[in-house]
């Protein structure tokens, strides 16, 4: 066998909506960063149409979140996935996977960026099982019909969702 020298500096990209980053997210970004050098946490923009934050906040807010992780970046994309992935010169695509029922969607996708970019690897993570249940898309709803979040996002994303509502911002 030919002796392999695995490449210093790996990068990953962790993309998604992130309307609002949830402790899933959180657990599995904290995952990521104890296996790669850089993490680039990467927020699509114009994900939804009515979005509860706009990409800035989302930004902002997962930048709050990270500032004491040096290896932790944020940024935001459209267009296709791979070719961020290429600006950042990352190696991987890490995606969270919580039930069965994410395996056809991520599946799809990650056989998809492969064909679109090969070197790329797609990286699948298991989030702490209490987290297994949780997406952005139900803590808006649970939110926005008055229930208790916490523990479910990070105190920083309670607080800018408490100030949208105060502020009588639906979703
Ligand atoms: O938080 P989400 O909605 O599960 O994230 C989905 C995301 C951002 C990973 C996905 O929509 C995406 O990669 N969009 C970029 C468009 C793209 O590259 N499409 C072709 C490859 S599947």
């Amino acid at each position: 066998m030919t002796p392999f020298e695995p490449p210093a500096g790996r990068v990953a990209i962790f993309p998604g909506s992130f309307d609002p980053l949830t402790n899933g997210h959180v657990d599995i970004i904290l995952r990521s960063a104890h296996l790669f050098e850089r993490i680039v946490v990467s927020v699509l923009l114009n994900s939804e149409k009515k979005p509860l934050f706009s990409s800035e906040e989302r930004i902002a807010i997962i930048r709050e979140v990270f500032r004491e992780y040096p290896n932790v970046e944020v940024d935001a994309f459209d267009g296709l996935l791979v070719a961020h992935a290429r600006h950042h010169r990352a190696s991987a695509i890490v995606r969270g996977l919580r039930a069965v029922s994410d395996f056809e969607y991520e599946f799809q996708m990650a056989l998809m960026n492969r064909h679109l970019e090969p070197t790329l690897e797609t990286v699948f993570m298991m989030p702490a099982e209490q987290y297994t249940y949780l997406s952005s898309r139900l803590i808006k709803e649970v939110f926005s019909l008055g229930g208790d979040v916490r523990g479910l996002v990070p105190s920083v994303v309670e607080t800018w969702m408490k100030k949208k509502q105060d502020a009588g911002v639906k979703r």
